[in-house]
């Protein structure tokens, strides 16, 4: 299979939000927020978008403080951490404006546990109006609307959804080799058993690629497939 980011609805939508927080007009506030149900391709999404830009790309984890985080955004701009949380800020803030690099924090359902997270990260938006992007499951949304400064500031919000028979046929089209096809019915069946799920799609379509490969089939039908699982743990 091809090692590529398929054009799925849910992509689309995270760029257009993201040029959204880009080209935004003065006044507008610049934090986005991503969210969805794990395997629906949020990361990969997110992945897509800040090498474009360029952006800094850090993931939250469970066991952080500010200086723990900052300590990676700050390996991330090529640096290394230092003792005094403030020092680390200003050296963010100072690198976020002067290059335009926007932020994206991945797995931020853990910044909610902490208020001194989220106002670590709000700093660094209020000072450089650079957009900073969060990425979490699906609580996040709840549990941010209760913060109402950091909430306020978000003005893209985009929610992943389940991928549909389109979607499916946009990642088969982009993945698969050259000179492979799947027939709708089995498309179908695979986004069925996936539950919308890319993750379980993404696996199904290697399968699927191999059985193709391995019989050297043009085009694979639910006939060539049987009632095999798409997924080998199930
Ligand atoms: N648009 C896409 N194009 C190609 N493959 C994709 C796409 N979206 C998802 N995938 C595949 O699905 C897998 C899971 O996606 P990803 O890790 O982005 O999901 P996630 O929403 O971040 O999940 P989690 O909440 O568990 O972190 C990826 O490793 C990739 O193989
Ligand atoms: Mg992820």
């Amino acid at each position: 299979m091809k090692n590529v980011v398929a054009p799925v609805k849910n992509v689309v939508a995270a760029q257009d939000a993201f040029d959204n927080l880009c080209n935004r007009s003065l006044g507008v506030p610049g934090i986005g927020l991503i969210h969805g149900e794990t395997g629906y391709g949020k990361t990969t999404a997110v992945t897509y978008l800040f090498n474009q830009v360029n952006g800094i790309y850090v993931r939250a984890l469970s066991a952080d403080t500010p200086s723990s985080l900052l300590g990676r955004v700050m390996g991330e701009l090529g640096a290394q951490p230092m003792a005094r949380t403030a020092r680390m800020v200003d050296y963010i803030l100072e690198h976020m404006s002067m290059y335009e690099r926007p932020l994206f924090i991945d797995e931020a359902d853990y910044l909610m546990d902490d208020v001194k997270l989220l106002e670590t990260v709000r700093d660094l938006y209020d000072c450089t109006e650079v957009p900073v992007v969060l990425i979490g499951m699906d609580q996040i949304a709840r549990r941010i609307s209760t913060r109402r400064q950091f909430f306020n500031r978000i003005s893209e919000w985009v929610e992943f959804k389940p991928a549909d028979l389109e979607d499916v046929q946009i990642a088969a089209d982009a993945m698969l080799d050259d000179g492979i096809g799947i027939d709708v019915d089995l498309l179908d069946e695979l986004r069925r058993q996936a539950k919308g799920e890319m993750r379980t799609i993404a696996i199904g379509l290697d399968k699927i690629e191999r059985l193709a490969k391995a019989n050297e089939l043009d085009c694979v039908t639910l006939a060539h497939w049987g009632s095999q699982p798409f997924k080998n743990n199930r």
